[in-house]
C-alpha cells in the first residue's frame, strides 16, 4: 500500500530508503564518485526563479506535445533505467502498465530485467529502446532489429557510458546483482570486457578497445527507419557531429550523475546544446526533475520533454504498478498547476522570460 504521506515524489524517495535493501538502494541512488553533479542536478532546477504573468488568458489550457508525429499527452517520458526487477517482482512490465495507464511513453534499457517483447506486449502506449552500442556490429544490430519488430517506436543510444562510473557508494555498500534479476536481453550475447584489477588498472588495457565512435553512430542511423536519439550529450561542440551522423533527437543528460562527476548540472548545459541545434530536432533533458515547476523551467529553456528515471524505481519499490501511476500523475497535475501558476497554459507559450534572468 502507498503510504498516506506520499504527496510527492521526494516523498516515495524517503520511503523508498527507509524500506529497500541498502545496498539496492546505493545501486538505484548509483551517484559517481563524490554525488556533486547528482546533487547539483536538482539544485540547478531549484535555483531558477519563475516570473508568473497575472491574469493571463487560461483558456484552452494543454500540455500535449507532438514528437516524431504522435501526440505525447503531457511533456515527461519514463527515461531508461536498468534491473527494475531489483525493487519489485514485476519489474518493467509493472512500470510498462503504469505508464499506459498514465498515457507516458516508457525508454526501456538494454539492461531491462524482462525482455523488450514481453514488455511491449503489455504496453498501450509508445515505447522507445535504449541501446549500448555491443562491442560487435551484428550483436548491436540484432537488438535493433528485435525492437523494431516489436513495435519500438524509437531507439535511444546512450553515448556518456563507455566505462562504468567510479560508483563508490555502491562499491562500499557491496551491491551485487541478486539471483535471478539480469539484464536478460542480452542473453548469448559475450559479455562485455572484464575489467580485472589483479595487474592494475585495466581501464585502458582492456575496457576501451570496442569503445564505439561517431563512425558508430553514423552506421547506426543508416541500418534503422526508426527515429534515432542520442542520450548523454552535454557540449554543444558534439551537436554538429550528431546532426551530421543523422539523430532524430538529442537528449542532454548526465545519466542521472552516474558515470562522471562534476559534469555539469543538465539544465545548465541545456540552453547551449539548444542553441546549437536551432531546431533541427527536439531536444529533451532528464536529471534531477521531481516537481511540476522542473518541467516548466526545461520547456522554458528549450527542451520539447523531460525524462524522469530514478523517481520511477522509488514509486516501483514503494508502490508498485499503482505506485508509478501515482508518481506520474502526481508530476502531471503539477506540471499543470504551475503553467496555471505561471499564466502559461500551452506549452509554445513557456519561453524564456517565464524565468527571472
Ligand atoms: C547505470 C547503467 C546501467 O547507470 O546505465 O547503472
Amino acid at each position: 500500500m502507498i503510504p498516506p504521506d506520499t504527496v510527492a515524489l521526494c516523498d516515495y524517495e524517503r520511503h523508498f530508503h527507509a524500506r529497500v535493501d541498502p545496498a539496492i538502494a546505493a545501486y538505484v541512488a548509483g551517484a559517481a564518485a563524490d554525488g556533486h553533479t547528482q546533487r547539483d542536478n536538482r539544485a540547478a532546477f531549484a535555483r531558477l526563479r519563475l516570473l508568473p504573468r497575472a491574469l493571463a488568458d487560461l483558456s484552452a489550457p494543454s500540455a500535449r506535445k507532438m514528437l516524431f508525429g504522435e501526440a505525447l499527452a503531457y511533456p515527461i517520458l519514463i527515461a531508461p533505467s536498468a534491473y527494475h526487477r531489483l525493487v519489485h517482482p514485476e519489474g518493467e512490465l509493472a512500470t510498462v502498465h503504469a505508464a499506459s495507464l498514465t498515457r507516458t511513453w516508457m525508454t526501456v534499457s538494454t539492461q531491462a530485467s524482462v525482455t523488450l517483447e514481453e514488455i511491449a506486449r503489455r504496453a498501450t502506449t509508445p515505447l522507445w529502446f535504449q541501446l549500448y552500442f555491443q562491442p560487435r556490429r551484428e550483436h548491436t544490430l540484432a537488438l535493433v532489429r528485435r525492437a523494431e519488430q516489436a513495435g519500438y517506436r524509437a531507439l535511444v543510444v546512450t553515448l556518456d557510458a563507455t566505462v562504468s562510473g567510479v560508483r563508490n557508494a555502491e562499491q562500499r555498500a557491496g551491491f551485487r546483482l541478486p539471483a535471478g534479476v539480469s539484464a536478460v536481453n542480452l542473453d548469448g550475447l559475450p559479455p562485455l570486457p572484464a575489467g580485472d584489477t589483479r595487474r592494475g588498472s585495466p581501464v585502458f588495457r582492456d575496457m576501451l578497445r570496442d569503445a564505439p565512435t561517431w563512425r558508430d553512430l553514423d552506421w547506426l542511423c543508416g541500418q534503422t527507419r526508426l527515429p534515432v536519439l542520442v542520450k548523454g550529450l552535454l557540449h554543444p561542440a558534439d551537436v554538429p557531429l550528431a546532426l551530421d551522423a543523422g539523430v532524430a533527437g538529442i537528449i542532454v543528460s548526465n545519466h542521472g550523475g552516474r558515470t562522471l562527476d562534476t559534469v555539469p548540472a543538465t539544465i545548465d548545459a541545456l540552453p547551449a546544446v539548444v542553441q546549437a541545434v536551432a531546431g533541427a530536432v527536439p531536444v529533451l533533458v532528464d536529471g534531477g526533475i521531481r516537481r511540476g515547476t522542473d518541467i516548466v523551467k526545461a520547456i522554458a529553456l528549450g527542451a520539447s520533454a523531460v525524462m524522469v528515471g530514478q523517481p520511477i524505481l522509488h514509486a516501483l519499490a514503494v508502490g508498485g504498478m499503482p505506485g508509478v501511476a501515482h508518481a506520474l500523475t502526481l508530476l502531471q497535475t503539477e506540471l499543470e498547476i504551475a503553467m496555471a501558476l505561471t499564466g502559461r497554459v500551452r506549452l509554445e507559450t513557456l519561453e524564456p522570460d517565464v524565468l527571472m534572468r
